[in-house]
């Protein structure tokens, strides 16, 4: 029998994380939304193309969480962009709402998954997945990491004209204009991008990734990117299902490790079967850890946003 993934949220992210999980073989999947038919239309539209693209993962749609039950994965994406004339708060107040519900009942229906959250803002969000669902912090991480790492990636193999395969990148930190970019771990080909490029050039890569998200909005103007974000999603449940003990940049829930308690933030994570396997610590430069502790202070902001709406 396949593994089962639950993707909640059938939008522009949480299809395309069914999409790809089911072309990928990855395990049976479970769209749900609160919109009437359309879980049910896109995952009949997905499972329509199963004879051309060539797999027998099942796409199933839902609007309540019966058939998500006993699930190995749960990834959640339910949620609202920011719209013109909200404040963060407003989207704080709107999402930790809809992320504290779903959460609730899907853990309810699949009490051993691992809980991949990629709703904004990510990393607040995680806070109040971990509290809802009552798993413990190693089954409720955060996606933001491998997306940013991934756009700093393609930014470098840009740069360099080098195959995206040869580049290996490290964002650490909160998601937003605070995360932290680090060229010292970033590579091609195993050689530090600092041997290759200089100092402004990296400077703009770092800059560009850190508003990687803004550039995608700035595009679409209607929506935010999923592509890549489903593809980290995805990259994170294939790490999990095959116990890959794979180390990614994931927002985990950090209890002394960096100086930082009780505080979700991105490091490096080795996952594996039952989530994160273990929190990799790394030494940091001064200046790298003054941004790491820059973005916290700014994770630690929201987190308190969310104590007074009672999350
Ligand atoms: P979208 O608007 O296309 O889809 C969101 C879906 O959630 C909608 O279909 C909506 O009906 C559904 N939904 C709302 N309340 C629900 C509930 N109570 N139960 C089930 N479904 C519910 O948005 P998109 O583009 O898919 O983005 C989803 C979220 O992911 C947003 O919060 C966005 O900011 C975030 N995001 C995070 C990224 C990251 O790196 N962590 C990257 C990209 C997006
Ligand atoms: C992104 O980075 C919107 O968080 C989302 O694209």
């Amino acid at each position: 029998m396949r593994q089962k993934i639950t993707v909640i949220g059938a939008g522009n992210v949480g299809a395309t994380c069914a999409q790809r999980a089911a072309e990928k073989e990855l395990a049976d999947v479970v769209l749900v939304d609160v919109v009437e038919g359309l879980p049910q239309g896109k995952g009949l539209d997905l499972s329509e193309a199963r004879p051309i693209e060539s797999h027998d993962a099942a796409v199933a749609g839902a609007n309540d969480y019966e058939a998500t039950a006993g699930s190995d994965i749960i990834i959640v994406t339910a949620g609202i962009a920011r719209k013109p004339g909200m404040s963060r708060d407003d989207l704080i107040k709107t999402n930790a709402g809809i992320v504290d519900t779903v959460v609730r009942a899907a853990a309810a229906a699949s009490p051993e998954a691992v809980i991949i959250i990629v709703s904004n803002p990510l990393d607040a969000m995680c806070h109040v997945a971990l509290k809802a669902s009552g798993f413990p912090s190693a089954r409720v991480i955060g996606m933001a990491g491998v997306l940013d790492s991934a756009r700093f990636r393609y930014f470098i193999a840009e740069a360099l004209d080098v195959s995206v395969e040869n580049t290996h990148a490290f964002v650490l930190g909160g998601h937003g204009d605070t995360m932290v970019p680090l060229p010292r771990f970033s590579t091609v080909a195993g050689i530090p991008i600092t041997e290759l490029m200089d100092p402004d050039q990296i400077q703009a890569l770092c800059e560009r990734t850190a508003n990687g998200g803004a550039e995608i909005v700035g595009l679409l103007k209607t929506g935010s990117a999923f592509y890549a974000p489903a593809s980290a999603a995805v990259q994170m449940a294939d790490a999990i299902l095959k116990d890959k003990k794979k180390i990614l940049p994931c927002a985990a829930y950090l209890q002394g490790q960096y100086g930082y308690n009780d505080l979700y933030i991105g490091v490096p994570v080795k996952l594996g079967a039952g989530g994160v396997v273990d929190i990799i610590e790394i030494d940091l430069t001064a200046e790298e850890k003054a941004a790491l502790d820059h973005s916290a202070d700014a994770v630690r902001g929201l987190v308190k946003d969310l104590d007074k709406l009672g999350y």
